[in-house]
C-alpha cells in the first residue's frame, strides 16, 4: 500500500484514502457491488483486458482530446457518473464535485437522491450539469423534478432505467444499511465506528447537513432522517416502468434524453425507437443483477445495433486516462466514471478531484500519443489490439 504521504497517482490511492476516512458503513456502499461482486470485479478486470496497440513515428506534437457530443465542448470524452448520498461522504460533496468537473471541462451529472438539491448546485456551477432521474411512482414529483431541472438550466438529462428493484448488495445488508437497518449502520458499532472517524465525523456528521435529500425534500415533508428519505425512496421505485413511459416522458423533456442502464442491443434499440438521443450502457456498477456482462463487453453488439442511431456512453470500471481511450476505441462517444470521483471527493474534497481529473487526462493524453492519434476523432477499433 503507498504510504498516505506521497501525493495519490490513482483512482485507487484515492480510495485507499477514502477507505481510511471514511465510517466504514458508507466505504462499503461506495465500494461494494450486488451479490458475490462477479459483475464488479468483471467491470474493472474487461478494461484491464482490452489491449491497445501501440503505433510509433506519427507526429503526435498536437493533440486535441476534445470531443463535442450533446451540444457541449468536452475536455476529453468523460464525464462524472450521478452517485446518490454523495454529501454523505464530503460536506456538500455534489457542490466540491460539480466545481472540479467545471474546472476540468467535463459534464457534472446530480443524482435525483443527491443530498445538494438542483437549485444548490445550479448556484455553484459554472456551465450547464446534468440531472440523473428515476421513475418514481409518484408522477407528480417527476413532473415537478423535470420542471425544476429545467428552470436552473439543465438540458441532459440522464434516465435510469435498471432499478426496477433494487439490487441485493451484501455488504449493505451487513453494515445495516440496508434490509430495514437505520440509514446510520447499525446503531451500536455504527456510532463507534463514526468516533473513529474524527475528520469525517467534523467535516460531515456535524458541519454537512447530509440528512436531507435536497431533490426529495418538498415531496417527503416528514422526513427528518436520512432513513426516512431512503424508505421513501425505496417505495417509490416503479417496477411497472415500460418503454411507453420512456415515450411519455419524450414527450415533456425537450432536452437531450439519455437512457441509463442498458445492456443490449434490443433494449438500446427500443431506447432509440422511444426518442433517446443516447444511452448509457452500464450495468450501473455492478449493484444491481450479479452476473450480467459489464458495460465494455456488452459495448460492441450495442454500437453494431444502433449505428449512430444514438450516441453511447459506457461505464464500469473506468479508472485510467488509457480506460477512456478503450471506451471510444470499442464503440463509445464516451465514458463515465462513478466510484473514483466520489472517492476522490471524500478523500480530498475539491481538490482531490481536481487532481484526479488532471491525472485522467493526462493519462488519456499519454495514451492517444502512444497509439498515434492527434485528435480524440480519431480513435477507434483500429487502435485495438485483438488477439
Ligand atoms: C455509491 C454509488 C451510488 C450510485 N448512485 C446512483 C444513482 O443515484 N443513480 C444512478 O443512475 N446511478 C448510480 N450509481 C451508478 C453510477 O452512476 C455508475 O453507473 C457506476 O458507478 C459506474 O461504475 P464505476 O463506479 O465502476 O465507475 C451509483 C454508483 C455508486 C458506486
Amino acid at each position: 500500500m503507498p504510504s498516505l504521504n506521497l501525493r495519490p497517482a490513482s483512482a485507487d490511492d484515492y480510495r485507499r484514502i477514502a477507505e481510511r476516512r471514511l465510517p466504514r458503513v458508507f466505504f462499503d456502499y461506495i465500494d461494494g457491488g450486488a451479490g458475490a461482486e462477479q459483475s464488479l470485479r468483471d467491470n474493472v478486470a474487461d478494461f484491464a483486458r482490452l489491449k491497445l496497440k501501440q503505433r510509433v513515428m506519427r507526429d503526435v506534437s498536437a493533440l486535441n482530446p476534445k470531443i463535442d457530443l450533446f451540444g457541449e465542448t468536452w475536455s476529453m470524452p468523460l464525464a462524472l457518473a450521478p452517485i446518490g448520498m454523495g454529501g454523505m461522504m464530503r460536506k456538500r460533496a455534489e457542490i466540491q464535485a460539480v466545481k472540479a468537473a467545471d474546472a476540468a471541462g467535463v459534464p457534472f451529472c446530480l443524482s435525483t437522491v443527491a443530498i445538494c438539491s438542483l437549485e444548490e448546485v445550479a448556484k455553484a456551477a459554472a456551465r450547464p450539469f446534468w440531472f440523473q432521474l428515476y421513475m418514481l411512482k409518484d408522477r407528480g414529483a417527476v413532473r415537478e423534478l423535470l420542471q425544476r431541472a429545467k428552470s436552473v438550466g439543465v438540458r441532459t438529462l440522464l434516465f435510469t432505467v435498471d432499478l426496477a428493484v433494487v439490487g441485493a448488495r451484501y455488504r449493505d445488508i451487513r453494515n445495516g444499511l440496508s434490509g430495514g437497518g437505520g440509514l446510520y449502520g447499525k446503531l451500536r458499532s455504527g456510532i463507534i465506528d463514526y468516533f473513529l472517524h474524527p475528520a469525517w465525523l467534523v467535516d460531515v456528521g456535524v458541519g454537512g447537513r447530509p440528512h436531507v435529500f435536497g431533490n426529495l425534500s418538498a415531496y417527503v415533508p416528514k422526513a427528518t432522517t436520512p432513513t426516512d428519505f431512503r424508505a421513501w425512496v425505496d417505495g417509490q421505485f416503479d417496477a411497472s416502468v415500460t418503454w411507453k413511459d420512456i415515450e411519455a416522458l419524450r414527450k415533456e423533456w425537450s432536452g437531450n434524453l439519455v437512457i441509463k442502464g442498458v445492456l443490449t442491443p434490443e433494449d438500446a434499440r427500443a431506447a432509440a425507437d422511444a426518442g433517446a438521443d443516447g444511452v448509457v450502457v452500464s450495468n450501473h456498477g455492478g449493484r444491481q443483477l450479479d452476473g450480467v456482462a459489464s458495460g465494455l463487453a456488452a459495448l460492441p453488439l450495442i454500437a453494431d445495433a444502433l449505428r449512430g442511431r444514438a450516441k453511447i456512453l459506457v461505464d464500469g470500471g473506468v479508472r485510467t486516462g488509457q480506460d477512456v481511450l478503450r471506451a471510444r476505441a470499442a464503440g463509445a462517444d464516451a465514458a463515465l466514471i462513478g466510484r473514483p470521483w466520489i472517492f476522490a471527493v471524500a478523500a480530498e474534497g475539491e481538490a482531490g478531484l481536481k487532481r484526479y481529473l488532471s491525472l485522467v487526462m493526462h493519462d488519456f493524453r499519454v495514451a492517444m500519443a502512444l497509439t498515434g492519434v492527434s485528435a480524440a476523432s480519431e480513435i477507434d477499433g483500429r487502435l485495438l489490439d485483438h488477439p
